[in-house]
């Protein structure tokens, strides 16, 4: 048998009635970029989990460096020398980069002490790997690109020989995902292993040496990745053809249905994220906003949804002319939104998923009637709403916060969707979620255009902008640098102005 630094044996994983493993196996050469890939809720999180010590499996063995482990707890797996950075992060915000690397590792009456030296290590570590992170900095500070490498740092604080990262660039820039890769290839010529979730064919293609594809918890195969392509591992992962490219009708927009005039928001530190945004969405229609994150589009979208104060002349929805005090209520005037941070915004975590379904609506019929929820009426719509997105949950009372990242994700956008809105507000709609189910999200905000919504799509994934959009926006340091329609020649063009250049300055 070849050397491998990792082998996980036949390994199950059952959750109640949901078999996350159903007898997994998986190789790990040393020194191989080795993507995991499948859909959402196909087991990756899970598998990586109980090789980081989060979960035990139920049966099953584990071969680390030729030797059969058992990994009880976290603090196992790290003095194996095994790291990860989670599709969640685990820091804790109040506290600092450097007490969240040693956190639960360092005996509780040295950190103080040993605190100089902590940080020196740390801050060594930095300018060897150019991460460029703060050992004083808190983690609540921190963007969510650095927050990401405060977590590769602490597995490599920890003298990580196998780093298992998932989904890292799920919530990445372009430029920052670019950045992350080479960065991992670097780090795997050095002799790192590392195991790799993502949900982007082209990265698996760019950056892997193999690649090992789950389907309904079990891997079914493990290929070279010279020896495949994107349409063949979509094939695997989803059991039959994905399309790839969306089937988009001409449009004929109508009447306006949502307009803004001279909108400024201000950030987090205060300072102007948007700057006199005007725009206007007509019915039928999508208008897709591009741009690279963090130039103002979180902002922008807090603000329409009423979750930040903001100054405007004017909005205008369905005719009426809103307030600030408004707009907290605009699920009730016809606006849905699928916010970009799922489970800050989109998600009660402890709640169930039926619970999650009806948070905004159970207070109305037929959920509700003379003051008493209908239980029964509850569950056969949640029942629908998991059919029809096909969400893979064991039970609609089951809390949401056990379902697999892609799945929260669906049960936000079969929620926002079902409600038939007039006006939508979307975010990065297909953050994290596998290529099938990007599809149907994409198919299904389609179809509610051609219901006659209208719809304002935020995406920095500048494909899925031109998949939708009828007409294209360019955000750039909080202004919209100008109108393109989405023609596959203007590429260039948006480019430019994404990074703040008009033709005329180009
Ligand atoms: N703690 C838990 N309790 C109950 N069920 C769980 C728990 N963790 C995971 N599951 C279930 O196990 C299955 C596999 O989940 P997992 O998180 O591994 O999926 P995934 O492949 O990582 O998907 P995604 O791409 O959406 O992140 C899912 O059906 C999920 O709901
Ligand atoms: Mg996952």
């Amino acid at each position: 048998m070849k050397d491998c630094i990792v082998r996980m044996e036949n390994i199950v994983k059952s959750f109640g009635s949901v078999r996350a493993s159903r007898g997994v196996n998986l190789e790990v050469c040393p020194g191989e970029i080795h993507c995991l890939l499948g859909e959402n809720g196909a087991g990756k999180t899970v598998l990586m989990s109980i090789l980081y010590g989060l979960y035990q499996p139920d049966s099953g063995d584990i071969y680390y460096k030729n030797k059969k482990i058992t990994i009880g707890s976290p603090k196992d797996a790290i003095n194996l020398r095994i790291g990860m950075v989670h599709q969640h992060f685990m820091l804790v915000p109040t506290l600092t980069v450097a007490e969240n690397i040693v956190l639960g590792q360092y005996p509780a009456w040295k950190v103080l002490s040993d605190m100089p030296a902590i940080q020196e290590k740390i801050y060594q570590l930095s300018k060897e790997f150019d991460l460029n992170v703060h050992p004083e900095a808190l983690v609540q500070d921190l963007s969510v690109g650095e927050q990401q490498r405060v977590e590769i740092l602490k597995a490599l604080y920890h003298g990580a020989d196998l780093l298992v990262l998932d989904e890292p660039t799920a919530v990445l820039t372009p430029q920052e995902s670019e950045h992350l890769l080479s960065f991992l290839r670097e780090l795997a010529d050095k002799g790192l292993t590392i195991l790799f979730i993502t949900h982007k064919l082209e990265e698996v293609m760019q950056v892997s040496d193999r690649v090992t594809i789950l389907r309904d918890g079990k891997a079914i195969a493990t290929v070279n990745t010279s020896e495949t392509n994107p349409r063949e591992l979509a094939r695997m992962m989803v059991g039959r053809d994905v399309l790839m490219e969306l089937m988009k009708k001409e449009g004929e927009s109508g009447e306006v249905i949502f307009s803004v005039r001279n909108l400024n928001v201000k950030d987090e530190k205060g300072l102007p994220a948007v700057k006199n945004l005007s725009l206007e969405v007509r019915e039928r229609e999508v208008v897709g906003i591009a741009g690279v994150s963090g130039n103002g589009q979180t902002e922008l979208a807090l603000a329409l949804a009423g979750l930040v104060e903001s100054q405007f002349d004017e909005i205008i929805l369905n005719k009426h002319s809103l307030t600030q005090k408004d707009l907290s209520r605009l699920n009730h005037l016809g606006m849905a939104h699928i916010p970009e941070d799922r489970q800050k915004m989109g998600l009660i975590l402890p709640f169930s998923v039926s619970e999650n379904f009806i948070a905004e609506t159970y207070r109305n019929e037929p959920f509700s009637k003379k003051g008493f929820l209908q239980f029964r009426t509850i569950k056969d719509y949640s029942n629908m709403l998991v059919k029809k997105f096909s969400i893979r949950v064991g039970d609609v009372d089951e809390a949401i916060a056990n379902l697999s990242g892609g799945n929260q994700q669906k049960v936000v956008v079969a929620r926002e969707l079902d409600r038939r809105p007039k006006f939508l507000l979307v975010n990065q709609p297909t953050r994290g979620i596998d290529i099938g189910a990007t599809e149907f999200v994409r198919q299904q905000i389609l179809a509610e255009r051609d219901a006659g919504s209208a719809i304002l799509l935020i995406s920095t994934d500048l494909e899925e902008i031109f998949a939708l959009s009828d007409r294209i926006l360019v955000m750039y340091e909080g202004r919209i640098m100008g109108e393109v329609p989405p023609d596959h020649n203007r590429v260039e063009e948006i480019g430019l102005m994404m990074a703040g250049k008009t033709e005329a300055t180009a």
